[in-house]
C-alpha cells in the first residue's frame, strides 16, 4: 500500500513537471505575440487553447495559420519535448528561428511565409522523425547552408526552402533520403550543378528555379529520375542538351526556360503521354522546331537557335554540323551564333565557298570535351578541319578518310587513342599531342610503352620546331630582300625623290618610259590585272632582275580634267611623302593620253580581300594579331601624314581597298588620288566632297569641310571592319540600317553584344577578347559625330606619349 502511494506520487509529480514546463513555455509563447490568437488566454489551461492539442498534459500539435502574428518565439521552445506538429506559416513572426534540435517527435514543421531572421546552427540536428519541412518565404532571413544533419531526417517527404538565402551547392544527399517526394529551392543563391546522387530517387517534384547566379552543368541526371512530375529550373545557367525524359512516365510540367539549353530536342520529349506544361524560351536550343502533340496544351518555345520558326526538317549541312556537335555536348558558344538554316552565314567556326559548301571548320582551341563525330564525313567539300587544342577523346573515325578534298586535318593536343585511320598523301594531318595516339585505346602498359609514346610525341614537336623555325627564318629573309628590292628600285628610278624640294607636278627624275612598262606587263596583259579602281586598272609587272611592281593605267574614259587632276595629285603628294607605311610611289609616265603610275608591289593585294574574299583561299584568314597589326601600320601612316610629313596631307579616302599588304602582312595606305593639303591641322579646308560610303565623316559629307579627323572617322570605320569583318554599309545588318558605325556604335555599350559581332574567323580567347574590347572602343572614340572629340593620329598609334606631345591628354591606343 506505501509502496503503490509512493508510485502513484511518483507518477504524478512526473507528469505535473513535466506539464509544468510546457505550462511555463507556452506561457512564454503566448506572452511573445504582439496580440494574443483567438482562443488563447493566461487564464485558462493551455491544453484548452484554440487548436493546441495536447495528451496527458503534454502539447503535441499547435496551429496559428495566417492569424496575424507577430513577434519574436521563445527560445525555449524546443523544450516542447512532444511536439509533433507545429504550424505557424503566414505569419509576421520575426527573430531568430528557435532550436528544435533533439525533437525526435516533431513530424511536421511550418514556419514559411513568415519574416524569421535566422536559423540556429544545429537546427536539424536529431529531427529523426521529421517529414515534412516548410521554411520558404523569410526574406529577410540570415545567408546559411543545407547542413548535413539534415541526414539525420531519415523520413523526410517534402522539403521547401524556397526564397530562404540559402546558399553554397545543391548538397549531395538528397538522393539518399529515400522517401523524398517534393525538393523546393527555389529562389535562393544555390550554385554548382545538379548532384548526380538525385539520380534515382522518388523526387516527384523539383523545383530549383530562380538562383541568384545560377545551378550550372547538364541536367542529364533527370532522365534517371524517373518519378518527376514537376521539374522547374527556368531561370539558370544550365547548358547541355535537355536529356532523354522518356523513363519520366508521369511528367506534366518542365520549366526549363531562361537557361543556356542547346542541342536538338529530343524525340522522347513528344511521346510523354502525360506532359501538359513545356517551357523552353530563352535558350540556345537547336535543330528543328519542335511540334509538340496537341495533349501539351501549354508550351513556350521563344527565343532559341531553332534552324527555322516552323517544324520541318533543317538544312543538310545544318543538320550534319549539329550530329558533330552533339559529339561535344553541343557548346554554348556555338549555339549562340549557330541559327539560321544557313550555315555559311554569320556561323561561328565554319567557312563556306561562294557555292555555299563548307570547305573550313576551325575548332581550334575551344575546350570542347567528346569525341569527333564520323559524321564530318558527310561534309563532302571540306578541305580544312582544324580540332587542335581541345579535350577530345575516343579515336580518329575512319571516315574521315572518305573526305576525298581534305588538305588539313589538325588534331593536335587532344587526348585521342586509337589506331589513326590512313589518309591520302595530300593530306596534312597533325596529330602531335596526343599521347595515347597510335595505341588502341588501354592506357599505355608499363614504363616501356609510355617512354615509346612520348617519345613519339616528342619527336613530331621537334619537327614541329624545326618546321617553324625555318618558316621564320625564310620570311626574315624574304622581307630582308624584299626591302632590298625595293630600295635597288629606287635607285633604278632615279634615287628617292627628296621630299623636302617637292611641290610641282614636273617629276623628271621618277619618269619611265612607255615601252619600258610595256615590257614588264607583257603589254599590258590581261592575265596580269591585279585589279581595278575607279581611275583604271592596275597590273603586275616584273623587271627582268625579278623586281615585281604595280602599274596602275588610267582607264581612257577618266583622262578627263578631273582624272589628270587626280593624276597629278597623286604624283605630288607621293613625291612629297614617304614612309614605311605608305605605299610608294617607284615612277610616273605621261605618255601622249596615256597617264601610268609604278608602285612598289604589294604581292598580298588589299585588305579588302583578305577580310571578304575568303572563299578560294580558305586558310589565309587574318589572325586578331594580324588584324591589330594592320591597324597600327595604318595608324602610323596615317599619322605620317597628319603631322609627320613635309604638309599637312588629309587622305580623304581610307578603306580596306586603299590598305595594302606585304608577304608579312603588315599594312601600307595607298591611293594619294583624293589627298588634300591642308594649311594647318585646325582649320578645315573646304572641298568637294569625295570619298566613299560608309567611310565619311558626317560633318564632311554634310559641309564638305575636311580636317585630319575625316580620316580619324575612316580609321575608326576601317577598326569596326577588321572586328566583324563586315561591310562599311552592310545590307546584313539588323535593324534595317546598313550602316556599320550606325550599327556598330548601337552595340558598343554591350560587351556581350560586341562578342557576338566579332567576325567568325576570328576565334578569340580570353586575352583577345580583351583586346577586341579595347579596339571596338578605340573605334567609337574615333567615328564620333564631333569631329573634336576624335582623338588625334598621334595619339591612336600609341606612337607618342602624351609628356612628348602637348595637349594630348592620354593615349587612345589598344595596341601598346
Ligand atoms: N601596289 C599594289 N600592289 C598590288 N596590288 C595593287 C597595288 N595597287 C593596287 N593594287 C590592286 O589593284 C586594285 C585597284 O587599285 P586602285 O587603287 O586603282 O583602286 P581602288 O583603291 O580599289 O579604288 P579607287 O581608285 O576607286 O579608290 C586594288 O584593289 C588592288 O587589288
Ligand atoms: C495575463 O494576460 C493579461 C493580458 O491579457 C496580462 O495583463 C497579465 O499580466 C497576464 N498574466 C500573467 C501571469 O502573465
Ligand atoms: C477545459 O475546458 C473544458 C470545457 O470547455 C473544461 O471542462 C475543463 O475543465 C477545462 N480544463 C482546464 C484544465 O481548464
Ligand atoms: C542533441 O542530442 C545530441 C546527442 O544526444 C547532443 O550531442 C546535442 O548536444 C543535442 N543538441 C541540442 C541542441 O540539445
Ligand atoms: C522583416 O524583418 C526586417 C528585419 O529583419 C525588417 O526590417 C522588416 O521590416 C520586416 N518586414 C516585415 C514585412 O515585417
Ligand atoms: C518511407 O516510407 C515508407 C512507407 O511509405 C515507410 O514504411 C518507411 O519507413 C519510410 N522510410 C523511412 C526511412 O522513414
Ligand atoms: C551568393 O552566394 C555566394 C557564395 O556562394 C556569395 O559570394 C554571393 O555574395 C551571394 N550572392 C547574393 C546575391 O547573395
Ligand atoms: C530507362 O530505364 C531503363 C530501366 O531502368 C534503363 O535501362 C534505361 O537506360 C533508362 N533510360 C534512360 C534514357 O535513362
Ligand atoms: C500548367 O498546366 C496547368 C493545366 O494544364 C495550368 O493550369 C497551369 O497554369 C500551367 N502552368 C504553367 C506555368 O504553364
Ligand atoms: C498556360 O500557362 C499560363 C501561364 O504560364 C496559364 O495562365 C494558362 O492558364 C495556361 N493554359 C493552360 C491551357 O494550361
Ligand atoms: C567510305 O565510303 C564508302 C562508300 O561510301 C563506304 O562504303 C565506307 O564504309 C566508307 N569508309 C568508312 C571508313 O566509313
Ligand atoms: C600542316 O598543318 C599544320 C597545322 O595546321 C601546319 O602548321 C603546317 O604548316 C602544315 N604543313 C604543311 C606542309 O602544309
Ligand atoms: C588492340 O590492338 C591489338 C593488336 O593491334 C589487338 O590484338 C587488340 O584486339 C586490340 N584491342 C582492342 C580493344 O581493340
Amino acid at each position: 500500500m506505501v509502496w503503490l502511494i509512493y508510485f502513484s506520487t511518483f507518477i504524478f509529480s512526473f507528469l505535473t513537471l513535466s506539464s509544468a514546463d510546457d505550462a511555463a513555455v507556452m506561457a512564454k509563447l503566448l506572452a511573445s505575440f504582439s496580440t494574443a490568437p483567438s482562443g488563447w488566454s493566461n487564464s485558462t489551461d493551455y491544453c484548452n487553447w484554440t487548436n493546441v492539442v495536447c495528451d496527458r498534459g503534454r502539447v503535441t500539435e499547435i496551429e496559428l495559420i495566417a492569424q496575424s502574428l507577430s513577434g519574436t518565439l521563445p527560445s525555449d521552445l524546443g523544450t516542447l519535448t512532444r511536439l509533433e506538429i507545429l504550424s505557424l506559416q503566414e505569419n509576421s513572426f520575426s527573430g531568430p528561428i528557435p532550436s528544435f534540435a533533439n525533437l525526435t517527435s516533431l513530424q511536421y514543421l511550418y514556419l514559411d511565409n513568415n519574416n524569421f531572421s535566422s536559423i540556429p546552427s544545429g537546427f536539424f540536428q536529431g529531427l529523426t522523425n521529421l517529414q515534412v519541412l516548410y521554411l520558404s518565404e523569410n526574406h529577410n532571413i540570415a545567408p546559411w547552408n543545407i547542413p548535413t544533419e539534415l541526414t539525420q531526417a531519415t523520413g523526410l517527404l517534402r522539403f521547401y526552402a524556397s526564397d530562404t538565402n540559402i546558399f553554397g551547392s545543391v548538397p549531395d544527399f538528397f538522393g539518399s533520403l529515400p522517401n523524398l517526394t517534393d525538393l523546393g529551392l527555389a529562389y535562393n543563391n544555390l550554385s554548382g550543378t545538379l548532384p548526380q546522387s538525385l539520380g534515382g530517387s522518388r523526387i516527384r517534384i523539383l523545383r530549383l528555379e530562380r538562383q541568384k547566379n545560377g545551378l550550372s552543368g547538364t541536367i542529364n541526371v533527370l532522365s534517371s529520375m524517373s518519378q518527376l512530375s514537376q521539374v522547374w529550373l527556368f531561370e539558370n545557367e544550365f547548358i547541355g542538351p535537355i536529356p532523354d525524359l522518356s523513363n519520366c512516365t508521369s511528367l506534366f510540367d518542365l520549366q526549363l526556360s531562361d537557361n543556356q539549353f542547346t542541342g536538338l530536342i529530343p524525340d522522347s520529349l513528344m511521346s510523354i503521354a502525360t506532359l501538359r506544361n513545356v517551357s523552353l524560351d530563352n535558350n540556345e536550343l537547336q535543330g528543328p522546331y519542335p511540334q509538340f502533340p496537341s495533349s501539351v496544351t501549354n508550351h513556350t518555345l521563344g527565343t532559341n537557335s531553332f534552324c527555322k520558326n516552323t517544324p520541318g526538317p533543317c538544312d543538310d549541312q545544318v543538320t550534319t554540323l549539329l550530329e558533330i556537335v552533339a559529339a561535344f555536348g553541343y557548346p554554348s558558344k556555338l549555339a549562340k551564333s549557330w541559327t539560321g538554316n544557313n550555315a555559311c552565314v554569320g556561323w561561328t567556326s565554319i567557312i563556306c565557298d561562294s557555292q555555299g559548301n563548307i570547305i573550313t571548320i576551325n575548332f581550334a582551341k575551344q575546350q570542347f570535351v567528346g569525341t569527333i563525330s564520323p559524321a564530318f564525313a558527310k561534309l563532302t567539300s571540306l578541305r580544312n578541319l582544324f580540332l587542335g587544342d581541345n579535350k577530345l577523346t575516343g579515336s580518329i573515325p575512319g571516315a574521315l578518310t572518305n573526305i576525298t578534298r581534305l588538305q588539313v586535318l589538325d588534331v593536335s593536343y587532344n587526348n585521342l587513342s586509337g589506331l589513326i585511320p590512313k589518309f591520302g598523301d595530300s593530306v596534312n594531318l597533325t596529330t602531335t599531342g596526343n599521347p595515347l595516339i597510335g595505341t588502341n585505346g588501354t592506357s599505355p602498359s608499363g614504363n616501356k610503352a609510355g617512354m615509346g609514346s612520348s617519345g613519339a610525341s616528342v619527336l613530331p614537336g621537334m619537327i614541329a620546331g624545326i618546321v617553324i623555325a625555318v618558316i621564320i627564318f625564310v620570311v626574315v629573309v624574304l622581307f630582308i630582300s624584299i626591302k632590298c628590292y625595293v630600295s635597288s628600285r629606287h635607285r633604278k628610278f632615279g634615287g628617292v625623290v627628296n621630299p623636302e624640294n617637292g611641290g610641282t607636278t614636273s617629276v623628271p627624275n621618277i619618269e619611265i618610259s612607255i615601252e619600258v612598262l610595256k615590257q614588264v606587263t607583257n603589254n599590258f596583259n590581261e592575265d596580269d590585272i591585279l585589279g581595278r579602281g575607279g581611275f583604271g586598272v592596275v597590273y603586275k609587272g616584273e623587271y627582268h632582275d625579278g623586281t615585281k611592281v604595280a602599274v596602275k593605267r588610267m582607264e581612257s574614259a577618266a583622262r578627263g580634267s578631273k582624272g589628270i587632276n587626280d593624276f597629278q595629285a597623286e604624283i605630288s603628294v607621293l613625291t612629297k611623302v614617304r614612309h614605311i607605311h605608305l605605299v610608294s610611289l617607284l615612277g610616273c609616265c605621261i605618255n601622249g593620253n596615256e597617264r601610268l603610275l609604278v608602285y612598289e608591289y604589294m604581292p598580298q593585294g588589299t585588305l579588302t580581300q583578305h577580310l571578304f574574299d575568303l572563299g578560294e583561299n580558305g586558310c589565309s584568314l587574318l589572325t586578331w594579331k594580324q588584324r591589330v597589326q594592320i591597324a597600327m601600320d595604318v595608324a602610323r601612316g596615317v599619322e605620317y601624314l597628319h603631322t609627320l610629313a613635309p604638309q599637312i596631307f588629309i587622305h580623304r579616302d581610307l578603306k580596306p581597298s586603299n590598305i595594302l599588304l606585304g608577304d608579312d602582312m603588315r599594312a601600307k595606305v595607298a591611293d594619294f588620288g583624293l589627298v588634300k593639303i591642308a594649311p594647318d591641322g585646325k582649320n578645315p579646308v573646304s572641298t568637294r566632297v569625295a570619298g566613299t560610303f560608309g567611310y565619311l565623316a558626317p560633318e564632311y559629307g554634310a559641309t564638305g569641310r575636311v580636317t585630319t579627323k575625316a580620316d580619324v572617322y575612316a580609321f575608326g570605320v576601317v577598326l569596326m571592319q577588321l572586328i566583324t569583318g563586315r561591310k562599311a554599309v552592310d545590307d546584313t545588318l539588323p535593324d534595317d540600317n546598313p550602316h556599320l558605325v550606325t550599327w556598330f556604335c548601337g552595340i558598343l555599350k554591350n560587351k556581350e553584344s560586341i562578342a557576338k559581332a566579332i567576325d567568325q574567323t576570328i576565334n578569340p580567347d580570353e586575352e583577345t577578347m580583351e583586346s577586341i574590347y579595347r579596339v571596338a572602343e578605340l573605334a567609337g572614340h574615333c567615328t564620333t559625330p564631333k569631329p573634336y572629340q576624335r582623338p588625334d593620329m598621334a595619339r591612336v598609334d600609341g606612337s607618342s606619349s602624351p609628356e612628348t606631345r602637348p595637349g594630348s591628354g592620354g593615349d587612345y591606343s589598344p595596341f601598346v
